[in-house]
């Protein structure tokens, strides 16, 4: 069984990732009312996988013994500058997230609650994929936005994100995206 304390700080993770899910929500409106689609639909897929890092640790916590006590969720910014200052939120963000990741593992491993160090790899992995991501689209954005139409190639580019079937595959017993 998970401890108390443990299975608070995971429950304050799923609060972390839900406020993701919300940023990110955010910012796909607000990408919208930009006239850019593209990147509007990006962030809405980021928002989905940010609701899929939330409902794993959830299914984590029921699964271990644990209690689930759901934070308040804060609401997000709603406008950004331009589509640079909005990426760099969200690699600032990330950075944020990773940092959470990382006390987590820590407090896994002062309890020796190896469970949940080997749980939350996937998230380290995740997390270093994320911030990646964010770096390389801000690199492009800047690119970009240097040359007459930049921010139009910038945004047909993003609209071709999929959502990502392996993350799906990771929703314990068989639950589908959407479906939960
Ligand atoms: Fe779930 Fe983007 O961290």
């Amino acid at each position: 069984m998970i401890s108390k304390d443990m299975s608070e700080h995971l429950g304050r993770q799923i609060g972390a990732e839900l406020y993701s899910e919300h940023l990110y929500n955010a910012m796909a409106a607000w990408a919208m009312a930009q006239d850019l689609p593209g990147l509007s639909h990006w962030m809405r897929l980021q928002a989905e996988e940010e609701h899929i890092h939330a409902m794993k640790l959830f299914h984590y916590i029921l699964e271990r013994d644990g209690e689930v006590v759901l934070p308040q969720i804060e609401a997000p910014e709603t406008s950004w500058s331009n589509v640079q200052e909005l990426l760099s939120s969200v690699a600032e963000h990330e950075k944020i997230i990773t940092g959470l990741i990382y006390g987590l593992i820590d407090l896994a491993h002062q309890e020796r609650d190896h469970s949940t160090t080997e749980f939350l790899q996937w998230y380290i992995a995740e997390q270093v994929e994320e911030e990646a991501t964010a770096n390389a689209l801000i690199a492009k954005c800047k690119m970009l936005s240097e040359m007459p139409g930049g921010y139009y190639l910038l945004d047909q580019d993003l609209a071709g994100r999929q959502f990502s079937p392996e993350l799906a595959a990771y929703l314990p017993n068989g639950a589908m995206f959407g479906k939960y």
